[in-house]
């Protein structure tokens, strides 16, 4: 099978790494794809969101399935343009998507179907925002409903950070018209926990738990990341706590969209927090996570393209799907600055170097033949182990091996499941 991978982030390169082993495939296209991707398969120069051009693509070379990574190709409505082609295409379609594009639908979504989540409000205007804000505790949790690129969600601590938030969103309209209105809910205590699975709009089979570090720097200090490296499994998730997730989220997720019109097919993935009330959503996304992908996919035993088609083929319920019982502990490197302002086009070196470990690229590219940086987030260091520790240190003494000039990372990154404080079970 020819296949199609939109994106070209580190969690593309853990699905064309993950697809490509499958025996049914033949070749696997990255649109843009990286340096990574390239290596597996062929790279083509098409921008994830620019959607016609990615059917024309898929129509010309004949391509048997396409995968979407990020999430604007979905709220565009990818899914669509590509079944009215007949295309085959795995995600979700547009009308499903917008519980990933609208927080404000996906809390509405929530009230009416009573899933688990923090108490909110919804504003289009400034002044009532801040009137409903003067009467509130604190920390408050404001977020712009649309796409922001993880960046449209602020906590914040006292009133006066609030309004800065409410100007920036509204007034100044900082996220677009992705900030005409804003969500202010409360803010959970707890654990946050990523948990995806797969549907196919009956059966709902999550994957094993994960978590991602989104502060840049160790010790969660210093802003908001993409996301700077994550691991799996959790500790905070056992088989009980599963099953109420499955039970008291997942289920009604997929079942309440159904009743709306907007059957979800694809990746459902509930951020969580995990309180000391149980578990509770703190957002969905519509596909797979970046970078939990990358420390999820190396625990699946089985082959993904079968899982793929069986939910296209609404038989999800037939496929037995089974997790290594080992650890894994993704490290990102970054370029110098990120996520503020960074340079592009340094030299990575000793990427081969790396052993033990699957190094997998998100913001690189080839150039002359050498690999060099394209983005923030550039490579995540991936390793694999039963022993947590032992996974741990694989992952941080393949990074002594790779560098280039600016190149920052967190030292902390699995720590948490070495050192757990408190399970929520
Ligand atoms: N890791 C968070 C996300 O993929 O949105």
């Amino acid at each position: 099978m020819k296949i199609l991978i939109v994106g070209g982030g580190g969690r593309e390169h853990a699905l064309a790494w993950k697809l490509s082993q499958s025996p049914k495939a033949t070749i696997v296209y990255g649109a843009p794809g990286n340096a990574g991707i390239e290596k597996i398969g062929k790279c083509v120069s098409i921008k994830a969101d620019d959607i016609k051009t990615l059917a024309d693509f898929a129509q010309r070379e004949n391509i048997d399935l396409t995968l979407v990574g990020p999430e604007l190709p979905l709220t565009l409505g990818i899914v669509d343009e590509f079944e009215t082609r007949n295309l085959k295409i795995f995600g979700p379609s547009q009308a499903a998507s917008m519980i990933e594009g609208s927080k404000a639908f996906a809390k509405e979504f929530m009230r009416k179907y009573h899933i688990p989540t923090a108490s909110f409000q919804i504003f289009e205007q400034k002044d009532k925002a801040l009137n409903f804000i003067s009467s509130t505790d604190f920390p408050v949790v404001i977020k712009a409903d649309g796409l922001a690129a993880g960046k449209g969600s602020i906590i914040a601590q006292d009133f006066s950070s609030a309004e800065q938030a409410i100007n920036k969103i509204l007034v100044e309209k900082v996220f677009g018209e992705a900030g005409s209105r804003v969500v202010v809910e409360d803010f959970l205590e707890g654990e946050e926990v990523t948990i995806m699975a797969f549907t196919d709009g009956n059966t709902i089979v999550p994957m094993v738990s994960s978590q991602d570090y989104k502060r840049a720097y160790t010790d969660d200090r210093g802003p908001n990341t993409g996301g700077m490296g994550s691991y799996a499994p959790t500790l905070f998730i056992n088989e009980r706590m599963m099953k109420k997730i499955q039970e008291e989220i997942l289920e009604p997720t997929v079942a309440g969209l159904e009743n709306e019109g907007r059957i979800f097919k694809g990746i459902l993935y509930a951020g969580l927090i995990i309180t000391e009330v149980g578990p509770k959503v703190m957002e969905y996304n519509c596909r797979f996570g970046d970078p939990e992908t990358q420390v999820v996919l190396p625990l699946l035993k089985d082959d993904l393209l079968e899982i793929f088609l069986s939910v296209l083929e609404e038989e999800l319920d037939l496929v037995d799907i089974n997790w290594k019982d080992e650890f894994c502990v993704c490290v990102v490197l970054a370029s110098a600055g990120y996520p503020g302002k960074y340079d592009k086009g340094i030299e990575i070196f000793g990427l081969d170097k790396a052993e033990e470990v699957t190094v997998f690229h998100a913001g690189t590219k080839t150039t002359n033949g050498k690999v060099v940086t394209n983005g923030g987030r550039v490579i995540g260091v991936t390793a694999v182990d039963k022993n947590t520790e032992k996974t741990i240190s694989k992952a941080y003494s393949a990074i002594e091996k790779i560098r280039f000039k600016g190149m920052q990372f967190r030292k902390d990154i699995g720590r948490k499941a070495t050192k757990v404080e408190r399970k929520y079970f």
